[in-house]
């Protein structure tokens, strides 16, 4: 069975009513179901569940066709129909609106009321995002049979902490279809994320179509990008959902793409391109694909840029536009002489200022277009307006200098999902912490060493006091990012959910909701039901890679790939820098950053060693299978290189079983304590190794990028058995 496949047995074992049968400790009173985000107020009415074949739906005040359109998708989410008359029970949705003149801009009115009693939902929205934000909860609430679904009394309050709730999805360095996008847009819509941001261009591909200048896809998107009918297209599919699409167009830096196609642009002498070039993070062989920038000081450049933009800002109708102005490369301009004199006579004292003055121009363009320019934090040493929104990625406190200087800003610090943590980190990151992400300790230290000339940008700072209420009123809200160097459009899904969805619960929900036991209570419901209603290709991408593989093999990989899950921070993308595109069929590229058959195996290692020993038989079970199943392993993987590579954590995982069962049986002796101690002191170093953000720390890394997840279990039970002498 597959993970996903799995997951859903457990849930149906499990989970067969609506409270899981987990034991006492974690199955708390289902204060708030499995909705994801948590809503502002929520009082539950009552145990009582009304069933409903049908809902008829009654409008009342301002809708559209567009509204009407949604609705139709909420009977289908709900597996329920507005037409059949032939059923018995009828419910009904009786929807209180207004117009907003603000729907898809920055102060819409996303609030919305609702009321369920006895088969009766009353809904107020202060609009058509709060209708839509309101339709997503009944999904969320609907307990549901085959042709049927019930709801439990409730009345709900909501509305959204922050206003700007995005995801961020780097289609330049792996495309991402027109299909697979529309995935995410019904995802987001579902746990009410609001903004799609597209980082359309960097150095491996420009991604839309230009009529202006066609080179841009002839030459530098490998056949692969958008036209801009399918922008269109999918501006439009977005926006039936409530959700903005902002385009990015990385300027000055990240531009080798355009200069691929624009060499008399560039900065520098563009490296040489790899011929086996396929599109990927790969393409330029021996150098950074990152590096090459424009060359600001040439008329032409702006020209250029100017162009290109107003092209595209007829295809993207957002009030934002996203113009990068992020890792400018000094050397590519300080390295060119006819820059180095340029910046002379103007008096630039380094590349930085350079770039200000270069941004600033960019930044009136837009302006004078109509649009508000969106940059990542390096735009704050530029001399530009305040109405300039600040992406802040490089540590946290930037969004203490931002907010200083009174710009609205984003929070992307900390929620970068490209750096597979699981969702518990990412949940526990508030958007107003200063020291929630950034360079610290042993890697600061060592970032220094080594002279990283990015280590203070990206350090925290531990002298900064808390964000001002002041301050707080400048942060818009933040966005989850997935940059793509180590993501393929099979892996897409399972690279953003269901670990978007805790960061849309922490932007969407109040401050006071972080009960991480409480979310990763939710979380497999919330995930099982993003791909039953969005994500609907999770499990065929997961059969398609794993039948790469000998037939023989696929049980033995499956179990070894449920309870593991990728090396986290940077690690993958130093892989990928060594192994190719090949490194995303590889077994690190299917592993998942969460794996919830080994979180509930940790829970149940909890709940056994604070005396329930009722869940033993399960612990049992599962560890029996993990224990047997190198020996299928072995037998199975059959010389395949990517499958040699995980010898050791297959043998590590059924040793680490193996240690489970003695605990279970409560015999260890010292000298086999001895042996677990080393196995799990191994596995400890194992995570160490990936521990550090951006750098490696001087440690082993492990087999084949993979992390065995039931470690904290193991140790949980270990410790739970004294040694017999
Ligand atoms: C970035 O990650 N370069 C914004």
């Amino acid at each position: 069975m597959t993970k996903r496949n799995r997951l859903r047995a457990i849930l149906f074992l499990a989970c067969a009513s609506s409270l899981c049968m987990l034991p006492h400790s974690y199955a708390q009173a289902s204060s708030s179901a499995d909705l994801m985000p948590i809503p502002s107020v929520i009082s539950w009415q009552g145990n009582e569940e009304k069933t409903c074949d049908q809902i008829k739906i009654n409008w009342h005040g301002a809708h559209s066709p567009m509204l009407e359109r949604a609705s139709e998708r909420l009977l289908h989410s709900l597996r329920l129909s507005s037409r059949s008359d032939k059923k018995q029970t009828t419910c009904s949705l009786e929807i209180r609106s207004k117009d907003d003149p603000a729907y898809l801009a920055i102060g819409e009115r996303e609030n919305y009321r609702l009321t369920i009693h006895q088969g009766k939902i009353v809904m107020n929205a202060g609009g058509p995002a709060g209708i839509l934000h309101g339709f997503a909860t009944l999904v969320q609430l609907a307990g549901s049979t085959p042709d049927s679904v019930s709801f439990r009394d409730v009345t709900i309050s909501d509305a959204p902490r922050f206003r700007w709730r995005g995801l961020m999805i780097d289609v330049a360095r792996h495309f991402m279809s027109v299909s697979a996008l529309k995935r995410q847009i019904d995802a987001m819509d579902l746990t009410k994320l609001n903004v799609l941001h597209l980082h359309l261009s960097d150095g491996s591909a420009f991604r839309v179509e230009s009529q202006l200048f066609p080179r841009l896809q002839t030459v530098s998107s490998h056949g692969q990008y958008y036209t801009q009918d399918e922008i269109r297209d999918l501006v439009a599919y977005a926006a039936e959902r409530g959700i903005r699409v902002v385009p990015e167009f990385d300027v000055p830096g990240h531009a080798l793409a355009v200069l691929e196609a624009y060499p008399q642009l560039a900065a520098q002498p563009l490296p040489a391109a790899n011929a086996a070039c396929t599109g990927g993070s790969a393409c330029i062989a021996g150098s950074n694909a990152n590096n090459p920038a424009l060359d600001p000081t040439k008329p032409e450049t702006l020209d250029f840029v100017e162009k290109l933009f107003v092209e595209m800002i007829h295809l993207f109708p957002d009030a934002y536009f996203h113009a990068g102005s992020d890792e400018v490369v000094a050397s590519q301009w300080t390295g060119n002489p006819q820059i180095a004199s340029y910046m002379k006579a103007h008096n630039y004292p380094d590349a930085s200022a350079l770039q200000g003055e270069f941004t600033a121009k960019i930044q009136a363009f837009l302006a004078g277009q109509g649009k508000t320019m969106i940059g990542w934090d390096e735009v704050l040493s530029a001399p530009v307006p305040q109405s300039v929104v600040a992406d802040v990625w490089r540590s946290s406190k930037w969004i203490n200098a931002a907010t200083a200087k009174m710009h609205p800003t984003l929070v992307s610090s900390g929620y970068y999902l490209d750096l597979l943590r699981p969702a518990r980190e990412y949940y526990q990151i508030d958007p107003y912490n200063l020291m929630a992400s950034g360079l610290s300790g042993a890697e600061l230290e060592h970032a220094r060493q080594i002279h990283f000339r990015l280590a203070d940008a990206f350090a925290l700072d531990p002298s900064l006091p808390p964000l001002s209420a002041r301050q707080k009123q400048y942060v818009l809200g933040g966005e989850a990012v997935l940059w793509t160097e180590a993501v393929s459009e099979q892996m897409l899904n399972q690279r953003v959910w269901p670990r978007a969805a805790v960061i849309a619960e922490r932007l969407w929900s109040p401050e006071t909701v972080t009960d991480v036991a409480d979310m990763e209570r939710r979380l497999p419901h919330v995930a099982a039901q993003l791909d039953r209603l969005a994500l609907t290709t999770t499990q065929q991408d997961h059969e398609q890679m794993l039948s790469r593989y000998p037939a023989a093999s696929k049980q033995a990989l499956d179990t070894v790939l449920q309870v593991t899950s990728p090396v986290r921070n940077y690690t993958i993308n130093r892989m990928i820098k060594k192994a190719g595109e090949g490194l995303l069929t590889w077994p690190v590229a299917m592993a998942e950053p969460d794996s919830f058959p080994a979180m509930r195996f940790n829970q149940l290692a909890d709940a056994y060693a604070h005396g329930d020993h009722s869940v033993a038989l399960e612990l049992r079970r599962d560890l029996e299978k993990w224990s047997a199943n190198d020996d299928q392993f072995e037998k199975t993987i059959g010389g395949v290189a990517a499958l040699e590579m995980i010898r050791p954590v297959s043998q590590q995982l059924s040793a680490l079983a193996q240690a489970g069962l003695e605990a279970l049986d409560g015999t260890i002796d010292t000298a086999r304590r001895t042996q677990i101690e080393k196995l799990l002191a191994q596995q400890q170093e194992t995570f160490a190794a990936s521990s550090w953000q951006l750098l490696s720390p001087p440690l082993p890394q492990p087999a084949g990028g993979l992390l065995i997840d039931i470690v904290p279990g193991v140790r949980t039970l270990v410790d739970s058995v004294s040694t017999v002498h």
